[in-house]
């Protein structure tokens, strides 16, 4: 992948390190954890499947590319060795980072950068005693780490310029928004505001003047909308309307000396307190557990992403595609394998129908994925269409056979029926469900076109010749019968 960066270690699996393992696998990055909690794969492996999800849907048909692998480390020297990165994302506590540092930088190799995620302690206080501590740094994220791209980069005193500076590409290379704060300050930017808005949300709820319900209504009905696609400073600007921003500046200036906020004074922190912040906002999710929850905020995150990337906005400006990121290799794919699978996961929760079965669309979704899969395989991947060619779909046909429900494994199944200079024909089957049946066919036609030219042209002998491999691994199969068949009734 770009900038070099192929190794990453994360230290400490938990909400934050998974979000960044998963984040690095999108961008083909293989990453070593080290968690000493038991359980530490299992949630890591939870997170990289919520991110497989979302990938999905933001990019749908374009999941080609070569993801990373995760493996488990037995100690932080294990996880660091041969690592181009380290991310650190254990508990917030200050002597527990410095233990950790002490030994990621003993490992560290000699152009690795850490990254630490903490939410606010200072970079200059966690390298105070360890070995190069200049290539240390805050690299401060926003949960979930691998759908929010912002990363608050902040150097301590002895951090180098040079390992900011590498640490911007590399952040900017896995489809972050890096922003170097100059001068390091207990929180950073980010937490400052948040610790803004939930002191003056606590006095709000504690004095009764409205609920942890209401509060985030508030937010999430009208101002956090604002602040989603235009931040502080774009959002007021516009509130002075056709005077401009100077005119709003001095028309609210007056309330800062009023003042409306508290902000400094902070509640005092009682059970009571604490109970009816709970119990106002379990009301308020109305038994909506956490899973659903994040899965909920993780789809509106994606359309979200999807709706700025097309308006070229904000946070979909630093998309990356995954396909981009780490374009799948030609040998990432045995083509003389046999069977030839060219598709595996499971049906998506959004892709149900009103009868709360994979709804049709979907099936020519996995398919095209398929196809993508035998065409990258065979060379024919991102960096090909970049030259000026591809395969257009001129004919299809699925036949749906069995019904498969959400959640549920599938996989497909793809056979080269015939190629020749110009042409090729696929015929994919769907496999699913705990048995394994047959679930729908997907045949077609695909012509190798010039695209400046407008028209078919016979592919190179670089790229026919992954067709003739798979070719001669499936001769002597026979036919799938429905091949060729056509729609039709008998007539009576
Ligand atoms: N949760 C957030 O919203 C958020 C956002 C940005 C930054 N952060 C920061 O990220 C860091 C991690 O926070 P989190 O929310 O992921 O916490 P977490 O409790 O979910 O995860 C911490 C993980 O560290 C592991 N751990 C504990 N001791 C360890 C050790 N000695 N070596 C390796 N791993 C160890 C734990 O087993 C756990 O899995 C903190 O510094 C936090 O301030 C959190």
């Amino acid at each position: 992948m770009a900038k070099g960066i192929s190794k990453a270690a994360v230290i400490g699996g938990g909400v934050i390190g998974g979000g960044w393992v998963a984040r690095l696998m999108t961008a083909g990055c293989d990453v070593t954890v080290f968690d000493p909690h038991p359980k530490a794969a299992d949630y890591v492996n939870d997170v990289i499947a919520r991110n497989e999800a979302a990938m999905l849907r933001l990019w749908p048909g374009q999941t080609t590319g070569a993801r990373g692998q995760v493996r488990y480390a037995n100690t932080i020297g294990e996880a660091v060795e041969g690592a181009d990165l380290v991310q650190e994302s254990v508990p917030e506590r200050i002597e527990l980072k410095k233990t950790i540092h002490q030994e990621i930088g003993e490992a560290l190799a000699d152009h690795a950068i850490i990254g630490s995620s903490t939410s606010g302690l200072l970079p200059s206080d966690i390298q105070r005693d360890m070995p190069n501590a200049d290539r240390m740094m805050v690299a401060h994220p926003y949960n979930p780490v691998y759908l929010l791209p912002v990363v608050e980069i902040v150097g301590g005193e002895k951090t180098s310029a040079e390992a900011i500076a590498t640490a911007m590409d590399i952040y900017a290379a896995i489809g972050m928004k890096p922003v170097h704060i100059k001068k390091e300050i207990d929180a950073f930017v980010g937490d400052r505001l948040l610790e803004a808005m939930w002191r003056e949300s606590l006095w709000l709820v504690d004095e009764g003047i409205a609920t942890a319900g209401e509060i985030d209504d508030i937010v999430r009905y009208g101002l956090g909308m604002r602040y989603a696609q235009m931040g502080q400073f774009m959002t007021y600007r516009l509130g002075g309307g056709d005077g401009g921003f100077r005119h709003f500046l001095e028309q609210f200036e007056p309330s800062l000396k009023w003042p409306w906020t508290k902000l400094m004074d902070v509640p005092e922190w009682t059970e009571e307190l604490v109970d009816k912040i709970v119990s106002q906002s379990d009301d308020h999710v109305a038994g909506l557990s956490v899973k659903e929850l994040e899965t909920k905020r993780d789809n509106n995150l994606v359309d979200f992403l999807k709706v700025l990337r097309r308006n070229q906005w904000g946070a979909g400006t630093a998309l990356k595609n995954p396909a981009d990121m780490a374009p799948a290799t030609e040998d990432s794919m045995a083509l003389d394998a046999n069977p030839l699978i060219t598709w595996q996961g499971h049906v998506h929760e959004d892709w149900a129908d009103y009868n709360n079965h994979m709804t049709e669309f979907r099936y020519l979704e996995v398919f095209s994925m398929a196809t993508d899969k035998v065409l990258f395989g065979c060379g024919a991947g991102p960096a090909y269409v970049k030259e000026g060619f591809s395969f257009y779909t001129v004919e299809t046909h699925i036949r749906h056979i069995d019904e498969i429900a959400i959640g549920e494994p599938i996989h497909v199944e793809t056979r080269l029926i015939n190629h020749d200079a110009k042409k090729l024909h696929l015929f994919h089957e769907m496999y699913g469900g705990a048995d394994n049946r047959l679930l729908a066919s997907g045949e077609h036609m695909l012509l190798h076109v010039d695209m400046k030219a407008g028209r078919a042209c016979p592919m190179p002998e670089q790229i026919s010749a992954g067709f003739d491999t798979i070719a001669k691994a499936q001769d002597g199969l026979a036919m799938p019968e429905a091949v060729g068949s056509a729609i039709g009734m008998k007539r009576k």
